[in-house]
């Protein structure tokens, strides 16, 4: 065929690359996770996450606003739980009017169109800092359901759109989706994280909410990065179970997950690019090796071919802005 086949043709102007661009990246398609803290005009900086913070409801109406302007419609809300309100089972998780269901309400009273995701998991809660009840070293499958399910109508009472279950027990979707319906939230969603894997890439967070487990690790329920067969298992199970939107995470080194998942269900796939991935290009563009912005959009834009329908990452304000 050469050379009557020139693939550079298609490259030759920007006019041209951008008509026959394959993937492109919208506001519309990203989510924003927020660090909620308590107390009065906090705003403190994530030492290992570098310009990322955790706000104070006050300051968090501002950030709301903003973000709302700069075309971004969905939130993820994580709370930093004080010591003295943990214990094992996550009683705080389920007070009225506990920081999450203070965060959702004011998320909502301020713009009622910003579409809120919750967090629903024990780690921010519990003393151990595991996502499950613990009792003799291990992670307690149902009883940590139960909580969960209780959890997830606790955020849909105070307005969740979304409730965003990111423990791994089995089980809980089935149980948070009974519990939405007996209790009437017929239109609160699910977005599962799906398939969740042990990784290493988690470490900034945990600093962000001081939730690192106090002992052991997670392997018992997140899943192991070897496996591929088994993301489709728990993937296909949630949906069965009544996940609306199912989830990879993290986001770059599973991509080849993100596409088998994309290829096999029907339902939108999201994708965490998580603290570890964002900490990553901080580091290395601070010590001036890549450039920030062509690197965070070549990131955000693979994990879209990939397959992800919607990406949860810490650059979204950042990437609406260049868009
Ligand atoms: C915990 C939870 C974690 C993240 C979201 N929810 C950490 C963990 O599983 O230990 C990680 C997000 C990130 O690293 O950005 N339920």
């Amino acid at each position: 065929m050469y050379p009557l086949r020139r693939n550079r043709r298609l490259r030759t102007t920007e006019a041209i690359r951008s008509m026959v661009r394959e993937t492109t990246l919208s506001p519309a398609n990203l989510m924003v996770p927020l660090f909620i803290t308590e107390g009065k005009q906090v705003k403190e900086e994530i030492a290992s996450m570098p310009g990322y913070y955790r706000y104070s409801l006050d300051l968090l109406k501002k950030e709301i606003q903003d973000l709302y302007q700069r075309g971004l419609r969905s939130v993820l809300l994580f709370v930093k739980v004080p010591d003295n309100l943990k214990d094992n089972k996550g009683t705080e998780a389920l007070n009225p009017d506990g920081l999450m269901q203070r965060a959702i309400k004011m998320v909502k009273e301020t713009v009622p169109e910003m579409h809120v995701y919750t967090d629903v998991a024990l780690d921010p809660y519990s003393s151990y800092g595991h996502d499950g009840i613990v009792e003799n070293g291990k992670i307690l499958n149902d009883p940590t359901v139960e909580v969960l399910s209780q959890m997830a109508v606790s955020h849909a009472r105070a307005g969740a759109d979304f409730v965003a279950p990111s423990d791994m027990m089995d089980g809980r979707i089935y149980g948070i989706r009974q519990a939405l319906e007996t209790e009437g939230f017929y239109d609160t969603g699910i977005m599962s994280y799906s398939a969740k894997y042990a990784s290493a890439f988690y470490g900034p967070f945990r600093d962000a909410l001081d939730s690192a487990p106090g002992f052991g690790d997670k392997k018992t329920y997140q899943m192991d990065p070897a496996n591929r067969m088994e993301a489709l298992r728990e993937t296909f199970m949630d949906i069965e179970e009544g996940a609306d939107i199912v989830m990879v995470k993290p986001g770059l080194c599973y991509l080849d997950i993100v596409r088998d998942i994309r290829e096999q269900v029907t339902v939108p796939v999201a994708v965490y690019q998580v603290s570890g991935e964002y900490a990553m290009i901080k580091a290395a563009a601070e010590k001036g090796w890549l450039d920030h912005d062509a690197v965070m959009m070549e990131q955000a834009t693979a994990i879209k071919r990939a397959g992800a329908d919607i990406i949860a990452t810490y650059f979204a304000k950042n990437i609406a802005e260049l868009l």
